[in-house]
């Protein structure tokens, strides 16, 4: 029987069980794409054609396909007609629908021709990365390979992304990453169509980009004693040649980088941290300090004292030295400015702040933030440049023309007012955090349980945000905080496939979106990333919830009192140590409020943590509470009881999942 498949938008998520076979497996999905019948069938004579805007796509493409199929191929300029086309793949800017915009591309295989239209570079090299994905994995193959039947399914898509900022976050300050590194997250990056990576040069644990004018911003700012956070010593490579910690970034190695980013069409945007998570720098110039100091690089991470001061004319001119040097480098529009976790103390005792305030007129120590961003956003822009700054940079109003990257909130209310906003929310963004609930079988990491289906779900225009100022979501990144991460393979680990996810999540047509599909894709996703080499986390894992639930609740056990709710937890008593107990809302509008948590034995507690939690749909984020637990050595034949004290939040129709999950001893 001949089965002809049409498959367009609409019919593909409906019709995706039947499909699935036939389904091309491209990630991120594109907005329309239509299976016809048929392929072509690449070979050693293949032509690739090109305009001049798209000479240097032709050659990534020829160079890609080099490497895995061992032929070399002919790059010729157009021919006069598409029509003329019989052997080969034509990449053309000519003739493109101007609604494809600055990013987005058409692709037409048939037997005899593959067509990549754009109107833009940008626009041919995605339309470039989805033929590549129409090939089979092996295609990404480092070394050529001889057996494999070189095919490309007949398809018509046209495509272009839902958002511009489809980014990752690279903290290279609490682990060093060489740039050869940066690179192979930048080839990984691109495959998935994002554009955009954050950089996050500096923190309190290391200053990683060479600024000439202050050597001793990486002489002294880019070491430190140990690699820390309790790691051990051969969890990483990147120790210098006197045996201290750390690494940093020649202004040649930058060039380097960003050059290699430009050619895969994507932005990096560098992060200069201020006024807070300042200590490389302060351990460096300890002069534009507030307070006596000393400053000295840490070995752990959060939220460490010793921050840049407002009240000396000296950290100004310090910072647009610095700045100046950095713009030099970086042609992105934006500069990440920090502006998180300022630890406001220093402010208080520091009587030249003090001072400063008093003459300003500024009442808090958040306008005095506020007053500092104002500072930094003029100097920025008389480089013509554009500040975007943590949602801290909210707290004491919010500088004229600066974007915000929402990771605590302020997003809605910042595009409300006009402001650009990037989103990188905890629940939905935060790459660090464990991605099984079952942390036993997982890589030491910071906390938190953010599993894939929850960065799927994300929806990057917050609830209730105006739709004409729903242009100012510039899109959505996930971050990689390098605390516990301390080598390159572990970046991979915890940023796929969850980055696979989110550039779904920013790339394709919302009602496009479909968690079943997208994994079916995964699976061949994986085979590519198993070509070039990406150190992924295997779907097949799943994120433990399953295997961890000790039971529930249900709507009638919710109650508008506080009531206590138990589950019996003998079976899961094996050892002594410490466990954690999750609330995880799963369906009702209302949601829950835990007052405690409680381990009893034989109906006598032995064990109790107390504090407000909420489990449900908070404002954007949702929400679901952790309980921490000493369980003892298990005593025979004793009863073990969990027990809750649980009220409805204003209704109860709440439903979920408590899950049970050791927890490893912390590390320093
Ligand atoms: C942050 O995670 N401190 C932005």
């Amino acid at each position: 029987m001949k089965l002809k498949l049409i498959i367009g938008m609409v019919t593909l998520s409906l019709a995706a069980t039947v499909l699935a076979v036939n389904e091309p497996a491209i990630i991120p999905q594109p907005q329309n794409l239509t299976r016809l019948e048929g392929a072509f069938k690449l070979a050693a004579d293949t032509r690739i054609y090109t305009d001049s805007a798209s000479v240097a796509t032709g050659k990534f493409l020829a160079a890609q396909l080099r490497k895995s199929t061992g032929w070399r191929f002919r790059i010729s300029g157009k021919p006069a007609s598409d029509s003329k086309i019989t052997d080969g793949i034509l990449l053309t800017t000519k003739g493109a629908a101007a609604r494809l915009g600055a990013e987005g591309y058409e692709l037409a295989v048939s037997s005899n021709a593959v067509i990549v239209r754009a109107l833009t570079p940008a626009g041919l090299f995605y339309g470039v990365q989805t033929l590549l994905q129409l090939l089979p994995p092996e295609i990404f193959s480092p070394v050529a390979l001889n057996n494999i039947d070189w095919q490309i399914p007949c398809v018509k898509i046209t495509d272009a992304p839902r958002f511009q900022w489809r980014g990752l976050m690279l903290d290279v300050s609490r682990h060093f990453f060489t740039k050869d590194e940066v690179k192979q997250m930048l080839d990984a990056m691109a495959l998935h169509k994002l554009n955009t990576l954050h950089w996050h040069l500096v923190d309190d644990n290391g200053w990683r980009i060479e600024i000439k004018k202050y050597p001793k911003l990486t002489s002294i700012g880019a070491w430190r004693d140990g690699v820390g956070f309790g790691l051990p010593t051969n969890s990483t490579t990147a120790y210098g040649p006197d045996g201290r910690y750390g690494g940093f970034y020649t202004q040649k190695d930058i060039r380097e980088v960003v050059a290699y980013a430009q050619q895969l069409h994507i932005t990096i945007v560098p992060e200069i941290e201020m006024p807070g998570h300042s200590l490389a720098a302060l351990a460096a110039y300890p002069e534009y300090g507030s307070g006596p100091g000393p400053f000295i690089i840490p070995l752990k991470g959060g939220i460490n004292p010793g921050i840049l001061s407002p009240a000396k004319e000296g950290t100004f001119e310090f910072l647009e030295n610095v700045l100046t040097e950095v713009f030099a480098l970086f042609p992105s529009k934006y500069i990440h400015i920090g502006g998180d976790e300022v630890p406001k103390g220093p402010w208080k005792k520091d009587e030249a702040c003090q001072a400063l305030m008093r003459r300003e007129g500024l009442k808090t120590e958040e306008e005095l933030q506020s007053w500092f961003i104002r500072r930094i956003e003029k100097i920025v822009n008389a480089h013509r440049k554009t500040i975007l700054g943590w949602s801290e940079i909210l707290e004491g109003g919010l500088a004229q023309n600066a974007a915000v990257m929402d990771w605590i909130g302020g997003g809605r209310e910042a595009a409300s007012q006009g402001h650009d906003v990037v989103m990188t929310p905890t629940a939905s963004c935060y790459f660090d955090y464990y991605q099984s609930r079952n942390r036993s079988t997982e890589p030491y990491s910071i906390g938190g349980f953010l599993p894939l289906q929850r960065v799927y779900a994300l929806e990057p225009i917050p609830a209730g945000l105006a739709p004409d100022q729903q242009k100012h979501i510039l899109g959505a990144q996930g971050n990689i905080w390098t605390e516990y991460i301390p080598n390159l393979k572990h970046v991979e680990y915890m940023a796929f496939p969850r980055l696979s996810a989110l550039a779904e999540v920013t790339w394709s047509p919302k009602e496009a979106r479909n968690y079943d599909s997208f994994l079916r894709r995964l699976k061949t996703n994986e085979q590519r990333l198993d070509q070039l080499g990406v150190s992924y986390r295997p779907s097949a894992l799943g994120d433990g919830v399953a295997e961890l639930k000790i039971g529930g609740w249900k709507p009638e056990q919710i109650k508008a009192e506080p009531a206590a709710i138990e589950w019996d937890v003998t079976a899961k008593v094996t050892n002594a140590g410490k466990v954690s107990v999750n609330f995880n809302q799963t369906a009702g509008a209302q949601g829950i409020n835990v007052a405690w948590a409680a381990l009893l034995e034989d109906g006598k507690e032995i064990s109790r943590d107390t504090h407000a939690g909420f489990s449900g749909s908070a404002d954007v984020r949702p929400r679901r509470p952790d309980y921490a637990l000493n369980v003892p050595v298990p005593k025979p034949g004793a009863q073990y009881t969990l027990r809750a004290q649980v009220v409805g939040n204003g209704g109860t129709d709440s439903q979920g999942d408590v899950c049970w999950f050791s927890v490893p001893p912390a590390k320093k």
